[in-house]
């Protein structure tokens, strides 16, 4: 069996890194922590770790799990403030505790207790992207927004611009408000697979919010005899279906990994009717992205708007390739740029 590893698009670096630590005979969930790590580390990840766009108050909150596939273990960590290396900590939970999840307060002190090193992790691009999101959010507040394009930094406004928002706001709707995480899992020549997911989340969160990544069954899920499915994109969504449990079931089922992807989608279309989650035509206004990876090595990464792309490694080297999509959207055809708002 050759080595695979499979992310999200902003894993280019992680999948390389992985493959290579696979090959050269690490575990498959250290191999993919290690991986992730590097975009936990990347400032100009909005979405991931040091430099992810903030919650409502400010501050940036990550969230993530491991889960290892020999052993089936899992460890998690939630609304985890001042800690850059969350999944590496989500490890250190299925190591050395006897619990699944820690959050809030208790994972921070969790993190302190093995010596992890605390700093802000909102950098000064996030918090000028926060800081116009609070003048842009409301009419009704006290808060105003800028008086022409300007008045705004050229960072922020490239970033609103790219969320087809004008520089004095229109309020984000969940078609462009940004989500974001890492998803990355891997297999080894023995066919044994481990996964993870970290995040920064909603950007502009309630404080507190946990989305999908850090749950077992809903950010990622692995059963050594069948396969592995992880998510990016609105956890709301995925965790009221638990899709990556679903998605690892429905290939035990006998469905291929990109029959499980569309059906996983399916599912959340037919579940989302509010109307402020729909668009004209009744289809859901988000996105979402699935990521699956057969015991057999078969792989697919789905999503809900396409054209939009995920990262593989495997004998041939690492490389982006296009996801496969239920909807297209129009103003992308023929850019090919990303579309779920996660990057
Ligand atoms: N999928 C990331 C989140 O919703 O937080």
């Amino acid at each position: 069996m050759p080595v695979k590893v499979i992310a999200s698009d902003n894993g280019l670096e992680a999948v390389r890194l992985a493959h290579d630590l696979i090959q050269q005979g690490e575990d498959t969930l250290e191999a993919v922590v290690r991986g992730v790590t590097l975009v936990e580390d990347d400032p100009n990840d909005l979405t991931v770790g040091y430099g992810g766009l903030p919650n409502e108050a400010g501050d940036v909150e990550v969230d993530a799990a491991v889960m290892h596939g020999p052993t089936h273990r899992a460890g998690g960590v939630a609304a985890l403030k001042n800690i850059k290396h969350a999944a590496r900590l989500a490890m250190k939970v299925m190591e050395t505790t006897d619990h699944s999840l820690l959050a809030g307060d208790g994972a921070l002190e969790f993190a302190r207790t093995l010596g992890f090193p605390e700093e802000n992790l909102l950098t000064e691009k996030a918090r000028k992207i926060w800081l116009h999101w609070k003048r842009i959010r409301s009419r009704n507040d006290s808060w105003q927004a800028p008086k022409s394009e300007e008045d705004v930094d050229p960072e922020v406004l490239e970033f609103f611009r790219k969320r087809k928002l004008n520089y004095a706001g229109e309020p984000i709707s969940e078609q462009n408000r940004p989500t974001g995480t890492i998803h990355c899992a891997g297999i080894n020549s023995a066919s044994d697979l481990s996964c993870v997911t970290t995040t920064s989340g909603l950007a502009f969160k309630v404080p507190g919010r946990v989305g999908d990544s850090p749950l077992i069954g809903a950010g990622l899920y692995v059963d050594n005899e069948i396969g592995s499915c992880g998510s990016t994109g609105r956890g709301e969504a995925n965790i009221r279906d638990v899709c990556s449990f679903a998605g690892v079931e429905l290939m035990r089922h006998g469905m291929s990994p990109l029959e499980a992807g569309r059906e996983l989608l399916q599912r959340i279309c037919r579940h989302t009717t509010e109307p402020r989650l729909l668009d004209g035509e009744g289809r859901p206004n988000f996105g979402v992205r699935f990521y699956l990876l057969a015991k057999s090595g078969e792989h697919a990464a789905v999503s809900m708007w396409g054209p939009t792309k995920y990262a593989f490694a495997d004998e041939n080297g690492a490389r982006i390739e296009q996801c496969d999509y239920l909807f297209e959207r129009q103003d992308k055809k023929r850019t090919g740029e990303h579309t779920d708002g996660t990057r």
